[in-house]
C-alpha cells in the first residue's frame, strides 16, 4: 500500500519540491496550502487549500480535510522570514514569525497525533539561524527567535511521540534559492527536498530529536 504525506506550505519553494519529490516516489501526496499555485496544480496531487497554518480555522480545515487518513509522513514546512534590526524592533512581525514558525507546527502536529500511523515520521523544516551555537552574526531577531522556539518544541515532541514509535526529525535545508531568500541561494529547491528526503530516510526512534543539515551534519543547539 502506498505510503502518505503531508506536506505544510507547499505552494512554492521547498514544500512545492518535497510535493513533486514525493509524488515521483510513489507517496500519496496531501500538499497544504493558503492558495495553490499553477505549479502546484500542475502535479496532479491531493491539493488541500485553506490552510494558513498560522490561524485556527487554518488547522481546522487541514483537519477536517484528513479525517480518516493515515499519515506516514507529516512535514511542517511553512514559513516566513521578516527582518528586525535593533533600535526599530517591530513587534508585529516578530509575533507573526513566532506563530508561523514555532507555534504553527506544533499545533499541526497536534491536532494530527490521531491520524498518524504506527511508525509515522514527522519532520520540522527550521533553520540553522534558531541554533544558538551557530549565531555569529546577530540581528534576523523575530526567524532566530521563531527557529530556537521550534527548535525546542521540535525536541519536546520527539521524547512525547517516542514511545508511540513516532520519530521526529529538525531540519535545516542549506541556502536555498526560493522567494524566502530573493532566489539565491547555494541549493535549488529540488535539491534541499532530494536531501532532507535522505536525512528522513535516515531518522528513526534512535535518532528522534536529531537537528540535521540536509548535507547530513548534526548541527549544534
Ligand atoms: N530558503 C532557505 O534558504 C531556507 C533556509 C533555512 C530554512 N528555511 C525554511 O524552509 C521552509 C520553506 O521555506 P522556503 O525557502 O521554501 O520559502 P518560500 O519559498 O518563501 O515558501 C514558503 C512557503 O510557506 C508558506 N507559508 C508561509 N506562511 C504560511 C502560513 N501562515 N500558512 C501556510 N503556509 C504558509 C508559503 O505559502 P504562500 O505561497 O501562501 O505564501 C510558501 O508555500 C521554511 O520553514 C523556512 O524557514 C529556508
Amino acid at each position: 500500500m502506498s505510503k502518505t504525506v503531508v506536506i505544510t506550505g507547499a505552494s512554492r519553494g521547498i514544500g512545492l519540491s518535497f510535493s513533486q519529490l514525493y509524488q515521483e516516489r510513489g507517496y500519496v501526496v496531501y500538499a497544504a496550502c493558503r492558495n495553490t499555485s499553477s505549479e502546484l496544480a500542475a502535479l496532479g496531487v491531493n491539493v488541500i487549500e485553506g490552510v494558513d497554518v498560522s490561524k485556527p480555522e487554518g488547522i481546522m480545515c487541514l483537519v477536517a480535510a484528513l479525517e480518516g487518513i493515515e499519515i506516514d509522513l507529516l512535514i511542517n514546512n511553512a514559513g516566513i522570514l521578516r527582518n528586525e534590526v535593533l533600535g526599530n524592533i517591530d513587534q508585529t512581525t516578530i509575533r507573526q514569525q513566532f506563530e508561523t514558525n514555532a507555534l504553527a507546527p506544533l499545533l499541526v502536529t497536534e491536532s494530527l497525533i490521531g491520524n498518524l500511523s504506527a511508525q509515522a515520521k514527522v519532520a520540522f523544516i527550521t533553520s540553522r539561524m534558531g541554533s544558538v551555537t551557530d549565531n555569529s552574526s546577530g540581528g534576523r531577531y523575530g526567524y532566530r527567535m521563531s527557529k530556537a522556539a521550534l527548535n525546542i518544541a521540535a525536541v519536546s515532541m520527539a521524547h512525547d511521540l517516542k514511545p508511540k514509535g513516532i520519530a521526529v526529525a529538525i531540519l535545516h535545508p542549506g541556502l536555498v534559492g526560493t522567494d524566502m531568500i530573493g532566489g539565491v541561494g547555494d541549493i535549488t529547491p529540488d535539491q534541499a527536498a532530494d536531501r532532507l528526503s535522505q536525512r528522513i530516510d535516515q531518522l528513526n526512534l534512535s535518532n528522534t530529536g536529531t537537528f540535521w543539515h540536509s548535507n547530513g551534519e548534526v548541527l549544534p543547539w
